[in-house]
């Protein structure tokens, strides 16, 4: 059993938004994830660190999640700043299951445990909101409660415990980090943080590394050539 992480599948098969006019890195991306998830086996986890589709509703969505269902593996998903079909964790439970999607979970104010690990994670919200007033401090504030949640979630488990946190955002970025959510891992001892978001050439000034004793990875699925990386 192995434990592996991705970001930001951009997937449209049920909204028309091809992802080749964001050029070549795109091309046929969809099938060369199919080709990167075929390195799992069916016990395997694979936690998708949001932007999973371009659909702007769960109906819409319906094509692309039974793409991830078929992909390899359980499935762990969590939300990204374009996954506007979520509504509701318990509204897309319940889509789920209606659509006969087994192998897929949702991170969101909880945390799954994966062989002494506890696996927490939220969404976030942009590196600099920290500083910022108004709309985006809310969502910030909004993010660290949910964050806080998931690692709550892990409790404090057998001495050993591991804990890995996947966001969506990164928690650093280029010049800027978000301090609450970077003392939020060190104050649950998390030891390695997954995310997304970035793509392009902005995936430059991306962090990948060890900072204050913890381990940042992105793994957005343009940076890793649309293979999920193996974290156990
Ligand atoms: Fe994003
Ligand atoms: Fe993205």
């Amino acid at each position: 059993m192995s434990l592996y992480a991705i970001g930001d599948l951009h997937l449209s098969f049920g909204s028309g938004k091809p992802m080749d006019v964001f050029g070549p890195a795109w091309e046929n991306h969809a099938q060369r994830l199919k080709d990167g998830f075929s390195a799992l086996g069916p016990d395997d986890v694979c936690v998708i660190c949001g932007d999973l589709t371009w659909a702007m509703s769960l109906e819409e969505a319906a094509e692309d999640f039974r793409f991830i269902d078929s992909l390899n593996g359980r499935k762990i998903i969590l939300k990204g700043n374009h996954d506007y079909w979520w509504s509701t964790a318990s509204k897309a439970k319940a889509f789920f299951k209606r659509e006969g999607l087994t192998t897929i979970d949702i991170l969101h104010n909880n945390c799954f445990h994966y062989e002494g690990a506890a696996l927490c994670g939220s969404r976030g919200w942009l590196c600099d909101s920290g500083a910022a007033d108004g709309h985006d401090r809310k969502i910030y504030d909004r993010e660290l409660l949910r964050l806080e949640a998931s690692l709550k979630a892990a409790g404090n488990g057998p001495d050993g415990l591991r804990r890995l946190c996947f966001m969506h955002y990164p928690p650093k970025y280029g010049g800027c980090e978000c301090r609450e959510v970077i003392d939020l891992l060190h104050k649950y001892r998390v030891e390695l943080c997954c995310y997304g978001h970035l793509h392009g050439p902005v995936q430059k000034q991306a962090f990948n590394g060890r900072y204050e004793g913890i381990e940042y990875r992105l793994v957005a699925a343009d940076f890793v050539d649309f293979k999920p990386i193996k974290i156990i």
